[in-house]
């Protein structure tokens, strides 16, 4: 105790404090995700999103020159349509020429190093927006949603994928995905399931890259509520049991504790979604003038990590080098 122990003495040089500090994560812990549209040269910047476009794959594979090549190890791939191609139950999601299964194609032959995962969901494929067909009732159905989901997860792995990424929060997805997988031998196909994702107004940006706003109603019947802890637990736990190869607690910033309690209980790798409203947050400070960016980037990335996170998902990634080093 003071005055004979002085905590400061551990901090006095820079020194000292880089061999005390944990390092920031290395780029081969991040996953980029990134938003593909059908076409050539097409590149939309995403307004909410400084940084983010929606690329054809001619302009990913040009971007990912550089994201390559600083170390990033992964990319999880959002997929559009046109409005002209949506339908009641998403099916354009498992067309084998659809974006990202071209990009999945591409990327995988042009960078075979980098780990390509791609998001399993139908919302920016509904002409509803949701994440599964509606019942007469107007609710979500389950179980016709997992048939469509195991379709589409299996077009990604016919494609290349390395990591199929469930995200609609339909009761048995898991091993839906999984048995479908199995039976068409891709059985060495990772599944990564966004395993305790909330119903959460952090999404707001990423719905505008994906023009996936529910038309009417919200997710709150389908996903985890903040509310109810142990049911939002629970969600990992069965998601586990299933047969997922990785879990992930979605947003994370504002979930840190989950985080934490998903990490005591599970050997799994885990996996953090920094999510578009956490993003485009920072962003929006910074802009301001109010808090600098690379500063709040690294702090808010370091809490990430001593909360359990393995693997990063964020759109921080293509910044690596401007962000994260000195
Ligand atoms: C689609 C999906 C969403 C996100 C990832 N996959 C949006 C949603 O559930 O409404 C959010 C990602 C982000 O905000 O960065 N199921
Ligand atoms: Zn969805």
């Amino acid at each position: 105790m003071f005055p004979e122990t002085r905590l400061r003495r551990l901090r006095q040089s820079a020194g000292i404090r880089k061999m005390l500090d944990a390092p920031l994560p290395g780029p081969e812990k991040f996953i980029w995700p990134a938003f593909v549209i059908e076409g050539a040269a097409k590149r939309e910047p995403i307004e909410s999103m400084p940084g983010q476009s929606r690329l054809s794959v001619d302009q990913l594979l040009i971007d990912l020159e550089p994201v390559v090549e600083s170390g990033v190890g992964g990319l999880l791939l959002f997929g559009l349509v046109e409005d002209s191609e949506k339908d009641h139950a998403g099916t354009a999601a498992y067309n084998d020429k659809g974006a990202v299964q071209c990009a999945i194609r591409e990327v995988k032959d042009k960078f075979p190093e980098l780990v390509v995962a791609a998001d399993v969901c139908v919302c920016a494929y509904t002409d509803h927006g949701h994440c599964g067909p509606l019942t007469e009732s107007g609710v979500v159905d389950n179980d016709a949603a997992n048939e469509t989901l195991a379709k589409i997860a299996t077009s990604y792995a016919a494609a290349g994928a390395d990591i199929v990424a469930p995200s609609s929060m339909m009761d048995g997805q898991v091993q839906a995905i999984r048995a479908a997988l199995d039976t068409n031998a891709f059985d060495q196909t990772l599944l990564m399931s966004y395993s305790t994702k909330f119903a959460s107004a952090m999404y707001g940006p990423f719905r505008e890259a994906e023009k996936s706003m529910p038309g009417k109603g919200d997710r709150k019947g389908y996903q985890a509520s903040y509310g109810d802890l142990r049911t939002a637990l629970r969600e990992s736990e069965f998601d586990e049991a299933e047969g997922a190869d990785m879990l992930m607690v979605k947003p994370s910033l504002f979930y840190l504790d989950v985080l934490a309690k998903v990490r005591e209980t599970t050997d799994l790798p885990l996996a953090a979604y920094n999510v578009s409203g956490e993003y485009s947050m920072l962003h929006a400070t910074a802009e301001r003038g109010w808090g600098d960016l690379k500063g709040m980037v690294q702090e808010s990335t370091a809490a990430l990590v001593r909360s359990g996170a393995d693997i990063l998902i964020s759109y921080w990634a293509n910044q690596y080098n401007a962000l994260f080093r000195d």
